[in-house]
């Protein structure tokens, strides 16, 4: 288990919202998920999402949770015991063409607990393990609407990338 130095600035006293977030002098624990969390994990994405999906989760943790080698990466955040955050992502080798760089697929903080460093401290943690097996980019892909993503990402220091992402829907039969 490991308390994670957020890169972003030091602004944390008084911001956090009156849930369960960090308080002042409270910082966040981050470390690799385990199945106890999952319950409130699934319950943070459905707040977000407005959807409970258990088996994506169960299936989710297999992949990604605690165990799995460190190119695979499934980091929560606990505050007062309990979990306020998560975020997942894997190394990926040469897709793309592009040498092998730590992709970020799902980052999500509980809403009473936002504001508060979390969500800087499981992307600083999250990039910690990626330099650690030897990784020296972070790339993630986020919905052009989302800005709160967006200015999330930004304030991280992340930027346009030079992929682009193409999409088309496949029509007819199956
Ligand atoms: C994005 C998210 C992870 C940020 O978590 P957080 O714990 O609130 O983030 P932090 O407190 O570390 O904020 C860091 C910086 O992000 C930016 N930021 C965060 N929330 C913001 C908001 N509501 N508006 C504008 N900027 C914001 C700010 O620059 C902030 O720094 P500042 O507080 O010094 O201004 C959280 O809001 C969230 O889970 N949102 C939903 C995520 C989502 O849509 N997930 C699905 C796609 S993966």
């Amino acid at each position: 288990m490991t308390s994670v130095p957020s890169n972003a600035r030091n602004r944390r006293s008084g911001r956090a919202g009156a849930g369960p977030g960090p308080e002042a002098g409270d910082e966040p624990v981050i470390r690799p998920v385990r199945r106890a969390d999952l319950e409130q994990v699934i319950a943070i994405d459905a707040t977000v999402t407005g959807l409970e999906k258990r088996k994506y989760w169960a299936s989710v943790f297999r992949r990604y949770g605690a165990g799995r080698s460190g190119d695979k990466q499934f980091l929560v955040a606990l505050a007062q015991g309990r979990v306020v955050g998560f975020v997942i992502g894997e190394v990926r080798d040469w897709e793309f063409g592009s040498p092998p760089c730590g992709w970020v697929f799902a980052i999500d903080v509980d809403p009473q607990a936002r504001l508060a460093g979390v969500g800087s401290k499981l992307l600083s943690a999250i990039s910690v393990g990626f330099r650690r097996v030897g990784v020296r980019k972070l790339r993630t892909l986020l919905a052009r609407d989302n800005t709160l993503i967006l200015s999330f990402f930004r304030s991280q220091g992340m930027t346009a990338g030079h992929l682009i992402p193409l999409e088309m829907v496949l029509g007819g039969a199956p």
